[in-house]
Protein backbone atom coordinates (compact mmCIF):
# COMPACT_ATOMS: atom_id res chain seq x y z
CA UNK A 1 0.00 0.00 0.00
CA UNK A 2 1.33 3.36 -0.77
CA UNK A 3 2.39 5.96 1.90
CA UNK A 4 -0.39 8.33 0.75
CA UNK A 5 -3.40 5.05 0.84
CA UNK A 6 -1.79 4.50 3.86
CA UNK A 7 -2.11 8.07 5.04
CA UNK A 8 -5.50 8.32 3.67
CA UNK A 9 -4.16 11.47 1.86
CA UNK A 10 -4.32 13.12 -1.73
CA UNK A 11 -1.00 14.45 -1.96
CA UNK A 12 2.58 13.97 -1.61
CA UNK A 13 3.00 17.25 -0.06
CA UNK A 14 4.35 16.60 3.42
CA UNK A 15 4.48 20.61 5.51
CA UNK A 16 7.67 19.94 7.86
CA UNK A 17 7.16 20.14 11.38
CA UNK A 18 9.08 23.41 12.43
CA UNK A 19 9.24 23.86 16.80
CA UNK A 20 8.28 27.59 17.15
CA UNK A 21 7.03 27.79 13.66
CA UNK A 22 4.37 25.39 12.76
CA UNK A 23 0.90 26.03 14.50
CA UNK A 24 -2.22 24.44 14.79
CA UNK A 25 -4.15 26.66 12.03
CA UNK A 26 -0.86 26.07 9.90
CA UNK A 27 -1.17 22.50 10.15
CA UNK A 28 -4.59 22.09 9.86
CA UNK A 29 -4.95 24.01 6.71
CA UNK A 30 -1.79 22.08 4.72
CA UNK A 31 -4.17 18.96 5.83
CA UNK A 32 -7.52 20.25 4.89
CA UNK A 33 -6.08 21.08 1.46
CA UNK A 34 -5.49 17.19 0.99
CA UNK A 35 -1.55 16.90 1.67
CA UNK A 36 -0.13 16.65 5.92
CA UNK A 37 0.01 18.96 8.45
CA UNK A 38 2.82 18.84 10.61
CA UNK A 39 3.27 20.25 14.15
CA UNK A 40 6.99 20.73 15.81
CA UNK A 41 6.65 20.38 19.42
CA UNK A 42 10.29 19.59 20.17
CA UNK A 43 10.49 22.98 22.52
CA UNK A 44 7.26 22.14 24.36
CA UNK A 45 6.10 20.38 27.36
CA UNK A 46 3.43 17.85 28.02
CA UNK A 47 1.14 20.66 28.08
CA UNK A 48 1.41 22.91 25.69
CA UNK A 49 1.91 19.91 22.94
CA UNK A 50 -1.24 18.43 24.26
CA UNK A 51 -3.36 21.48 23.50
CA UNK A 52 -1.39 22.23 19.62
CA UNK A 53 -3.00 18.91 19.01
CA UNK A 54 -6.34 18.97 20.52
CA UNK A 55 -6.70 22.37 18.51
CA UNK A 56 -5.29 20.93 15.15
CA UNK A 57 -7.84 17.87 15.99
CA UNK A 58 -10.50 20.78 16.15
CA UNK A 59 -9.57 22.25 13.11
CA UNK A 60 -9.40 19.24 10.87
CA UNK A 61 -10.12 15.77 10.81
CA UNK A 62 -7.52 14.82 8.28
CA UNK A 63 -4.58 13.22 9.36
CA UNK A 64 -1.59 15.33 10.77
CA UNK A 65 2.21 14.81 12.18
CA UNK A 66 4.03 15.58 15.44
CA UNK A 67 7.37 16.04 16.35
CA UNK A 68 10.07 15.36 18.98
CA UNK A 69 13.67 15.89 19.59
CA UNK A 70 15.18 12.73 20.16
CA UNK A 71 18.83 14.39 21.17
CA UNK A 72 20.88 12.24 23.52
CA UNK A 73 21.11 14.53 26.91
CA UNK A 74 24.45 15.55 28.44
CA UNK A 75 24.37 16.90 31.79
CA UNK A 76 26.41 20.78 31.91
CA UNK A 77 29.48 20.59 31.25
CA UNK A 78 30.09 23.90 33.47
CA UNK A 79 34.09 24.29 32.08
CA UNK A 80 32.74 24.45 28.78
CA UNK A 81 29.44 26.65 29.48
CA UNK A 82 31.68 29.11 30.92
CA UNK A 83 34.16 29.62 28.67
CA UNK A 84 30.82 30.04 25.97
CA UNK A 85 29.57 32.26 27.87
CA UNK A 86 32.54 34.70 28.82
CA UNK A 87 33.17 34.28 24.63
CA UNK A 88 29.75 35.79 24.16
CA UNK A 89 29.59 38.31 27.49
CA UNK A 90 30.88 41.59 25.20
CA UNK A 91 27.57 41.05 22.88
CA UNK A 92 25.73 40.88 26.47
CA UNK A 93 27.62 44.27 28.25
CA UNK A 94 26.67 45.85 24.56
CA UNK A 95 22.93 46.28 25.83
CA UNK A 96 24.57 46.79 29.40
CA UNK A 97 24.07 43.14 30.57
CA UNK A 98 25.54 40.89 32.27
CA UNK A 99 25.93 37.54 30.17
CA UNK A 100 24.30 34.87 32.01
CA UNK A 101 26.40 32.51 34.48
CA UNK A 102 23.95 29.56 34.70
CA UNK A 103 22.87 27.54 31.49
CA UNK A 104 19.69 25.64 31.50
CA UNK A 105 18.34 23.25 28.90
CA UNK A 106 15.10 25.43 27.75
CA UNK A 107 13.67 21.54 26.60
CA UNK A 108 13.44 18.14 27.35
CA UNK A 109 14.44 15.09 24.95
CA UNK A 110 11.75 13.16 24.28
CA UNK A 111 13.74 10.63 25.74
CA UNK A 112 13.88 11.87 29.34
CA UNK A 113 10.39 12.93 29.36
CA UNK A 114 6.96 10.33 29.68
CA UNK A 115 4.34 12.30 29.70
CA UNK A 116 5.16 13.74 26.21
CA UNK A 117 4.24 9.91 25.18
CA UNK A 118 1.34 9.86 27.27
CA UNK A 119 0.15 12.97 25.41
CA UNK A 120 0.60 10.89 22.00
CA UNK A 121 -1.04 7.83 23.08
CA UNK A 122 -4.34 9.77 24.42
CA UNK A 123 -4.83 11.94 21.33
CA UNK A 124 -3.34 9.79 18.78
CA UNK A 125 -2.03 11.90 16.08
CA UNK A 126 -1.85 10.28 12.82
CA UNK A 127 1.98 9.84 13.09
CA UNK A 128 4.93 11.24 15.43
CA UNK A 129 8.25 11.38 14.04
CA UNK A 130 11.79 11.93 15.50
CA UNK A 131 14.41 14.34 14.92
CA UNK A 132 18.18 13.64 16.29
CA UNK A 133 17.44 9.79 16.57
CA UNK A 134 14.62 7.34 18.03
CA UNK A 135 13.76 6.92 21.77
CA UNK A 136 14.40 3.61 23.32
CA UNK A 137 12.94 0.43 22.59
CA UNK A 138 10.20 0.35 25.19
CA UNK A 139 8.94 4.07 24.05
CA UNK A 140 9.10 2.18 20.40
CA UNK A 141 7.11 -0.62 21.20
CA UNK A 142 4.41 1.52 23.33
CA UNK A 143 3.79 3.12 19.95
CA UNK A 144 3.74 -0.05 18.31
CA UNK A 145 1.06 -1.23 20.52
CA UNK A 146 -1.12 1.50 20.56
CA UNK A 147 -0.68 1.14 16.63
CA UNK A 148 0.44 4.57 16.18
CA UNK A 149 3.27 5.02 13.19
CA UNK A 150 6.66 6.69 14.20
CA UNK A 151 9.44 8.44 11.44
CA UNK A 152 12.61 9.58 12.22
CA UNK A 153 14.32 12.09 9.98
CA UNK A 154 17.87 10.39 8.70
CA UNK A 155 20.41 12.43 6.82
CA UNK A 156 22.82 8.78 6.04
CA UNK A 157 22.31 5.44 4.80
CA UNK A 158 23.71 3.76 8.64
CA UNK A 159 20.77 5.70 9.81
CA UNK A 160 18.05 5.14 7.54
CA UNK A 161 19.05 1.26 7.53
CA UNK A 162 18.40 1.71 11.75
CA UNK A 163 15.17 2.94 11.70
CA UNK A 164 14.23 0.55 9.01
CA UNK A 165 15.19 -2.43 12.04
CA UNK A 166 13.73 -0.40 14.52
CA UNK A 167 10.10 -1.07 13.00
CA UNK A 168 9.96 3.24 11.79
CA UNK A 169 7.10 2.90 9.21
CA UNK A 170 8.71 5.49 7.07
CA UNK A 171 11.84 7.77 6.96
CA UNK A 172 12.46 11.13 6.25
CA UNK A 173 15.52 11.85 4.72
CA UNK A 174 16.90 15.54 4.98
CA UNK A 175 19.48 16.70 2.57
CA UNK A 176 21.56 19.36 3.46
CA UNK A 177 20.11 21.84 1.84
CA UNK A 178 17.19 21.94 4.57
CA UNK A 179 16.18 24.71 6.66
CA UNK A 180 16.85 24.24 10.84
CA UNK A 181 18.43 20.93 11.92
CA UNK A 182 20.60 19.12 10.66
CA UNK A 183 18.49 15.54 11.52
CA UNK A 184 21.63 13.80 12.28
CA UNK A 185 21.75 11.19 15.09
CA UNK A 186 25.26 11.93 16.23
CA UNK A 187 25.90 15.97 15.70
CA UNK A 188 29.63 15.21 14.88
CA UNK A 189 29.28 13.18 11.74
CA UNK A 190 27.17 14.73 8.94
CA UNK A 191 27.84 13.31 5.65
CA UNK A 192 26.24 16.55 4.12
CA UNK A 193 24.87 14.40 1.29
CA UNK A 194 22.37 16.69 -0.70
CA UNK A 195 18.66 15.93 -1.07
CA UNK A 196 19.24 13.91 -4.44
CA UNK A 197 22.43 12.29 -3.45
CA UNK A 198 20.75 10.97 -0.12
CA UNK A 199 17.30 9.77 -1.89
CA UNK A 200 19.81 8.19 -4.39
CA UNK A 201 21.68 6.23 -2.21
CA UNK A 202 19.03 5.27 0.12
CA UNK A 203 16.65 3.97 -2.33
CA UNK A 204 18.36 0.58 -3.74
CA UNK A 205 18.64 -0.29 0.27
CA UNK A 206 15.53 1.34 1.51
CA UNK A 207 12.14 -0.79 1.65
CA UNK A 208 10.35 1.95 3.89
CA UNK A 209 8.02 4.78 2.27
CA UNK A 210 11.31 7.66 1.81
CA UNK A 211 9.53 11.42 2.14
CA UNK A 212 12.20 13.37 0.70
CA UNK A 213 13.33 16.80 2.65
CA UNK A 214 15.86 19.95 1.92
CA UNK A 215 15.46 22.84 -0.80
CA UNK A 216 12.21 21.60 -2.15
CA UNK A 217 10.52 24.95 -3.21
CA UNK A 218 8.39 23.94 -6.28
CA UNK A 219 5.74 21.14 -7.21
CA UNK A 220 8.24 20.60 -9.88
CA UNK A 221 10.84 19.49 -7.54
CA UNK A 222 8.51 17.38 -5.81
CA UNK A 223 7.53 15.47 -9.17
CA UNK A 224 11.30 15.19 -9.68
CA UNK A 225 12.21 13.53 -6.22
CA UNK A 226 9.05 11.23 -7.00
CA UNK A 227 10.41 9.61 -10.11
CA UNK A 228 13.76 9.32 -8.12
CA UNK A 229 11.84 6.58 -5.88
CA UNK A 230 10.52 9.19 -3.40
CA UNK A 231 7.03 8.65 -1.66
CA UNK A 232 6.51 12.17 -0.94
CA UNK A 233 9.14 15.43 -0.01
CA UNK A 234 8.44 17.33 3.00
CA UNK A 235 8.85 21.53 2.60
CA UNK A 236 9.60 23.39 5.84
CA UNK A 237 10.90 26.79 4.50
CA UNK A 238 8.25 27.21 1.49
CA UNK A 239 5.84 27.33 4.54
CA UNK A 240 7.65 29.75 6.99
CA UNK A 241 6.24 32.97 5.24
CA UNK A 242 2.57 31.69 5.47
CA UNK A 243 0.77 34.04 7.52
CA UNK A 244 -0.32 31.15 9.10
CA UNK A 245 2.66 30.30 10.98
CA UNK A 246 3.85 31.86 14.05
CA UNK A 247 6.77 33.92 12.81
CA UNK A 248 6.85 37.42 13.82
CA UNK A 249 6.38 40.26 10.40
CA UNK A 250 10.00 41.29 11.10
CA UNK A 251 11.17 37.35 10.88
CA UNK A 252 9.16 37.40 7.74
CA UNK A 253 11.03 40.16 6.13
CA UNK A 254 14.12 39.23 7.36
CA UNK A 255 13.40 36.13 5.47
CA UNK A 256 12.18 37.82 1.92
CA UNK A 257 15.08 39.57 2.03
CA UNK A 258 18.04 36.88 2.74
CA UNK A 259 20.15 36.68 0.62
CA UNK A 260 22.64 33.30 1.89
CA UNK A 261 21.95 30.38 4.54
CA UNK A 262 24.61 28.58 6.09
CA UNK A 263 25.21 25.65 8.86
CA UNK A 264 26.96 26.78 12.01
CA UNK A 265 26.31 25.40 15.26
CA UNK A 266 27.13 27.71 17.59
CA UNK A 267 23.32 28.80 17.83
CA UNK A 268 22.08 26.06 19.67
CA UNK A 269 24.95 24.02 20.40
CA UNK A 270 24.07 21.37 17.21
CA UNK A 271 24.74 22.32 13.13
CA UNK A 272 21.51 24.17 11.92
CA UNK A 273 20.64 26.03 8.62
CA UNK A 274 19.32 29.66 9.00
CA UNK A 275 19.60 32.78 7.14
CA UNK A 276 23.00 34.49 7.74
CA UNK A 277 23.41 36.79 10.08
CA UNK A 278 25.33 38.11 13.81
CA UNK A 279 25.62 34.48 15.08
CA UNK A 280 26.86 33.27 11.71
CA UNK A 281 29.47 36.23 10.66
CA UNK A 282 30.62 37.44 14.24
CA UNK A 283 30.10 34.54 16.64
CA UNK A 284 31.19 31.09 14.62
CA UNK A 285 34.80 32.87 14.02
CA UNK A 286 37.93 30.91 12.90
CA UNK A 287 39.36 29.81 16.63
CA UNK A 288 36.64 30.57 18.96
CA UNK A 289 36.10 28.23 21.98
CA UNK A 290 34.02 24.90 21.61
CA UNK A 291 30.02 26.32 22.56
CA UNK A 292 28.10 24.71 24.77
CA UNK A 293 26.39 21.49 24.45
CA UNK A 294 22.97 21.28 22.91
CA UNK A 295 20.88 22.47 23.88
CA UNK A 296 22.55 24.82 26.64
CA UNK A 297 23.94 27.08 24.23
CA UNK A 298 20.50 27.32 22.83
CA UNK A 299 19.26 28.97 26.07
CA UNK A 300 21.99 31.62 26.09
CA UNK A 301 21.26 32.32 21.90
CA UNK A 302 17.46 32.80 23.35
CA UNK A 303 18.89 35.18 26.09
CA UNK A 304 20.81 37.25 24.03
CA UNK A 305 18.43 38.04 21.37
CA UNK A 306 15.87 38.54 23.78
CA UNK A 307 18.18 41.36 25.07
CA UNK A 308 19.11 42.61 22.34
CA UNK A 309 15.43 42.61 20.90
CA UNK A 310 14.32 45.03 23.88
CA UNK A 311 16.51 47.21 22.39
CA UNK A 312 15.68 46.96 19.01
CA UNK A 313 18.63 44.93 17.64
CA UNK A 314 16.76 42.25 15.96
CA UNK A 315 19.77 40.45 14.05
CA UNK A 316 20.70 38.07 17.16
CA UNK A 317 17.06 36.29 16.06
CA UNK A 318 17.54 32.93 14.81
CA UNK A 319 16.44 32.73 11.17
CA UNK A 320 16.29 29.02 10.52
CA UNK A 321 15.49 28.26 6.48
CA UNK A 322 16.85 26.41 4.37
CA UNK A 323 19.27 26.76 0.70
CA UNK A 324 15.31 27.60 -0.96
CA UNK A 325 14.67 30.45 0.63
CA UNK A 326 15.39 32.64 -1.99
CA UNK A 327 12.87 31.22 -3.77
CA UNK A 328 9.98 31.90 -0.98
CA UNK A 329 6.89 33.22 -2.21
CA UNK A 330 4.77 35.19 -0.48
CA UNK A 331 1.54 32.92 -0.05
CA UNK A 332 -0.62 31.71 2.41
CA UNK A 333 -1.21 27.69 2.75
CA UNK A 334 -4.25 27.49 1.05
CA UNK A 335 -2.89 29.02 -2.37
CA UNK A 336 0.47 27.99 -1.76
CA UNK A 337 -1.03 24.42 -1.41
CA UNK A 338 -2.98 24.73 -4.34
CA UNK A 339 0.16 26.36 -6.40
CA UNK A 340 2.49 23.31 -5.76
CA UNK A 341 -0.64 20.99 -6.64
CA UNK A 342 -0.88 22.66 -9.46
CA UNK A 343 2.99 22.45 -10.17
CA UNK A 344 3.29 18.81 -9.19
CA UNK A 345 2.42 17.24 -13.38
C1 LIG B 1 12.35 27.09 10.91
C2 LIG B 1 12.58 25.60 10.88
C3 LIG B 1 12.35 24.86 12.02
C4 LIG B 1 12.51 23.46 11.99
N1 LIG B 1 12.19 22.75 13.10
C5 LIG B 1 12.16 21.40 13.02
C6 LIG B 1 11.63 20.62 14.08
O1 LIG B 1 11.18 21.14 15.10
N2 LIG B 1 11.62 19.28 13.93
C7 LIG B 1 12.07 18.65 12.79
O2 LIG B 1 12.01 17.43 12.69
N3 LIG B 1 12.58 19.38 11.79
C8 LIG B 1 12.62 20.72 11.86
N4 LIG B 1 13.10 21.44 10.81
C9 LIG B 1 13.63 20.73 9.63
C10 LIG B 1 12.49 20.30 8.73
O3 LIG B 1 11.82 19.19 9.28
C11 LIG B 1 12.95 19.89 7.32
O4 LIG B 1 13.98 18.95 7.40
C12 LIG B 1 13.41 21.07 6.51
O5 LIG B 1 12.57 22.18 6.70
C13 LIG B 1 13.40 20.71 5.04
O6 LIG B 1 14.13 21.63 4.31
P1 LIG B 1 13.54 23.01 3.73
O7 LIG B 1 13.44 23.92 4.89
O8 LIG B 1 14.55 23.41 2.74
O9 LIG B 1 12.19 22.71 3.14
C14 LIG B 1 12.96 22.83 10.81
C15 LIG B 1 13.21 23.61 9.68
C16 LIG B 1 13.02 24.96 9.69
C17 LIG B 1 13.26 25.74 8.44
Amino acid sequence: MSLLTQLGIRYPIFLAPMAGVTTPLLASQVSEAGGLGALGLGACDAFQAEAAIRATQQLTSQPFQVNFFCHRSTPLDPVKSRAWCEYLSAHFTQFGQAVPTQLLAPYASFTDAPELLEVILATRPAVVSFHFGLPPKFILQALQHAKIPYWVSVTRLSEALYAQQQGCSAIIAQGVEAGGHRATFDPLCDAGLSTEELLQQLAPHISLPIISAGGVMTGGQITQLLTQGASAAQLGTAFIACRESAVSDQLRQRLFTANGTQITDVISGRPARGVMGRWQLEIDRPLRPAHADYPYSYALAKQLDKVASAQGVTDYQVCWAGTGVTALRPLDAIPLMQTLIAELN
